[in-house]
């Protein structure tokens, strides 16, 4: 039984109990159904919504999308829930979202744990919410904080959420008998059946021009993305339409969301990101090692952003760097990344000060003998990295887990320098380390299945979205990038301007376009990188002519005030410039090319396809464990 009624003297109880996460199955809405009318017809005076295991409902049952809808629906659920003629009191703990705070939201009264948080995150899957959402909240706490709460899809603690107006009472201790509690206290006080429907949208100030404006802001955050858009029209509606007209109105929007391409692909998204940090053929009784205390080797780029990673998850961290200049020089970058957090109003200072706090520095390598795990990110060279990992080898305790950050170095022969190569793994971060969600893991030949166990889980607590890589140049996202930005060297020399491949792509929705990637990143990094391949291992010259040419004029991106842009020095503001032009025109002519006028659909189609083509010939490598990339 997926919902349970019971009764508790004058109470009724509805217990919804479908793990993991109480999703609105069909068998949910039926169960919900079947309990309200029982609920209806007996003679409790209030009824109590709660739900078994880890949280409240998390939503709709993201499954069920796209298949014809079985009865009873959502909205006829909620439909009874609100009109049931006695007041229903949801109790929520863990997380209230989507479909599951849209049903909270149907009830007279919300009562919660301070640990929960409720939502609205249907935008991070090319969805509004469809059930009532985008007319109710709008009731509770005005047009303006819902656009935020609702486009934005982020949680809400209990605190702010009661704070709102979304929550009644946040309620300390065990929830069940805490809100029992509360809801025979309404009882007693004859609480009056509240229904948001009832209510007005409070909109003062707020008009056309107000929502024309958040439309255009939010088109620029939001490039590209339809249901954003559909969520203003929705509260638009919210403001002038009847409460049933606006749940139609909605309803229209959310149906053509769920048929949208950009929505199959947003809910595609959130399944193969759970997936994938599932290891295929691992033995499920493999446990994962403890990990408390995390050393990581250099304090660049990459080991300042990592630390902070665990720092934020609460987990210390010692950063080891070659001498003290070093080491400051990286302890400074770390302070002034916080501080553009805090300026941001993202952190509190508080807070910010307890992570720092989690970071020591050292540049004594007898600092790591208890970490359970070291990262190393020192420079992409493979004798550094063997100097590296043969004195983490001496220092480090048995069990403690080696991890390389190399971009493209071959992990086994890394492996390969230390007496336990079972404990060497690849954890390959993303620039910048504290940003970018995913992590590779990199499994080499010698690597135990319970530290690429302990990788995997790790990565999901550090709140990163980890896949498993195999040994391969490039490992999987910088193998795929390659070919897209191979693709736009092409572009270029048949033609096409850096603005025009920047422009599709970020129209298309990318956040910046691939030469302006390249501006930032510095295109010495790419010209010095290939100057240690052989003609062979270079391949084309054409995908690689321009750029070249652009280093030996000193043209280096933004750090020399051009590269495929010319730069401002003072505000980095990018503009074309022709000189580019004219370097390309003269590298197509060396090279045999006839320039000639690229569409912006050839233009997307080819980096898309570069992108897909190499991540199915990845899938294709990958053998028995799925995503993973070729040997060497
Ligand atoms: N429908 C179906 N399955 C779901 C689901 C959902 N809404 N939410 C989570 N799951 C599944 C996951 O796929 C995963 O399955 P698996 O174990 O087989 O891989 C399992 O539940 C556990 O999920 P997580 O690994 O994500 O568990 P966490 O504890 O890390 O996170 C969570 C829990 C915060 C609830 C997270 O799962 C989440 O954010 N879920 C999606 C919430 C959401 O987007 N809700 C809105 C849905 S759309 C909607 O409601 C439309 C409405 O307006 C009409
Ligand atoms: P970086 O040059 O910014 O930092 C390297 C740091 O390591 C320097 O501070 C240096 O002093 C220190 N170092 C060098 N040898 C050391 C040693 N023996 N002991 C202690 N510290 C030492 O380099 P970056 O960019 O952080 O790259 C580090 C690693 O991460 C490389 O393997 C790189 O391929 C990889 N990587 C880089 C990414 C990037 O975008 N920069 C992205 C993902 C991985």
């Amino acid at each position: 039984m997926t919902v349970t009624y019971h009764r508790e003297q004058e109470l009724g109880i509805i217990t919804v109990d479908n793990p993991p996460v109480n999703a609105l199955s069909h068998a949910v809405r039926q169960g919900l159904n079947d309990a309200l009318a029982q609920a209806r017809n007996d003679d409790s005076e209030a009824v109590l919504l709660f739900c078994a295991g880890r949280t409240f409902v998390a939503g709709a049952d993201i499954t069920e999308f796209g298949k014809p809808v079985q009865s009873p629906s959502l909205q006829q659920v909620n439909e009874r829930l609100e009109s049931l003629g006695k007041p229903v009191v949801a109790a929520i703990h863990g997380t209230a979202l989507g479909g599951g705070f849209e049903l909270a939201l149907c009830c007279h009264y919300r009562c919660a744990s301070p640990s929960a948080a409720v939502g609205l995150p249907e935008v991070n899957l090319g969805l509004l919410p469809g059930a009532g959402g985008t007319q109710r909240v709008p009731r509770l706490i005005g047009p303006q904080a819902a656009l935020d709460m609702i486009t934005g899809g982020q949680k809400i603690t209990a605190t702010d959420a009661a704070g709102l107006g979304l929550i009644d009472r946040v309620l300390e201790g065990e929830l069940k008998p805490a809100a029992i509690a509360y809801a025979r206290e309404l009882i007693a006080g004859g609480a009056p059946l509240r229904r948001i429907r009832d209510l007005s949208v409070p909109a003062p100030g707020f008009n056309q021009n107000a929502f024309d404006e958040y439309r255009k802001q939010l088109g620029k955050r939001k490039r590209g993305q339809q249901a954003p858009q559909k969520i203003v029209d929705c509260i638009e509606a919210a403001t002038r339409l009847t409460f049933d007209e606006g749940l139609a109105f909605e309803r229209e929007r959310f149906t053509e969301c769920v048929a949208s391409e950009q929505s199959a692909a947003l809910r595609h998204i959130f399944f193969a990101e759970r997936t994938a940090p599932k290891i295929r053929g691992l033995d499920t009784a493999v446990q994962p090692r403890p990990i408390n205390r995390v050393g990581i080797i250099g304090a660049g780029t990459m080991g300042g952003g990592i630390a902070m990673v665990f720092a934020n998850a609460g987990i210390p961290v010692t950063l080891l760097e070659l001498n003290d200049e070093g080491l400051q020089r990286g302890l400074a970058l770390i302070d002034k990344n916080y501080g553009i957090t805090i300026g941001k109003g993202k952190l509190s200072e508080q807070e910010a000060a307890a992570r720092q706090a989690r970071i020591s520095g050292s540049t004594d390598y007898h600092s790591l003998a208890d970490a359970d795990l070291v990262i190393e990110a020192v420079f992409e060279s493979m004798d550094v990295k063997r100097q590296v990992f043969s004195k983490l080898d001496e220092v480090c305790k048995p069990g403690a887990i080696l991890a390389t950050n190399t971009s493209y170095l071959d992990v086994n022969e890394i492996a390969a320098t230390t007496t336990r190569p079972e404990d060497v793994v690849g954890m390959h971060f993303f620039s910048p380390a504290n940003v970018m969600r995913l992590l590779e893991v990199v499994r080499a030949d010698k690597t135990a299945d319970d530290v690429l166990a302990t990788a995997m889980s790790l990565g999901k607590r550090i709140g990163k979205v980890p896949v498993l890589a195999g040994v391969c140049y490039g490992f999987i996202g910088n193998r795929m990038l390659r070919q897209y930005g191979r693709e736009a060297q092409l572009c270029m020399i048949e033609g096409a301007a850096p603005e025009q491949i920047d422009r599709v792509l970020t129209s298309f929705g990318m956040a910046m376009g691939p030469l302006a990637v390249g501006d930032l990143a510095g295109l010495d990094i790419g010209y010095k990188a290939r100057q240690a391949l052989t003609a062979e291992q270079k391949g084309d010259p054409r995908t690689y002519c321009i750029a070249d040419a652009l280093v030996e004029q000193d043209r280096l991106g933004q750090k020399t005030g051009a590269g495929y842009y010319r730069y401002d020095p003072q505000t980095r503001a990018r503009t074309p410039d022709p000189e580019v032009l004219e370097i390309i025109q003269a590298q197509a002519a060396q090279h045999g090319v006839q320039q000639r006028e690229l569409s912006d659909g050839e233009i997307l189609d080819r980096h898309l396809l570069a992108l897909i083509n190499e991540g199915f010939r990845i899938l294709d490598s990958g053998g028995r464990d799925r995503p993973t990339g070729q040997r060497y």
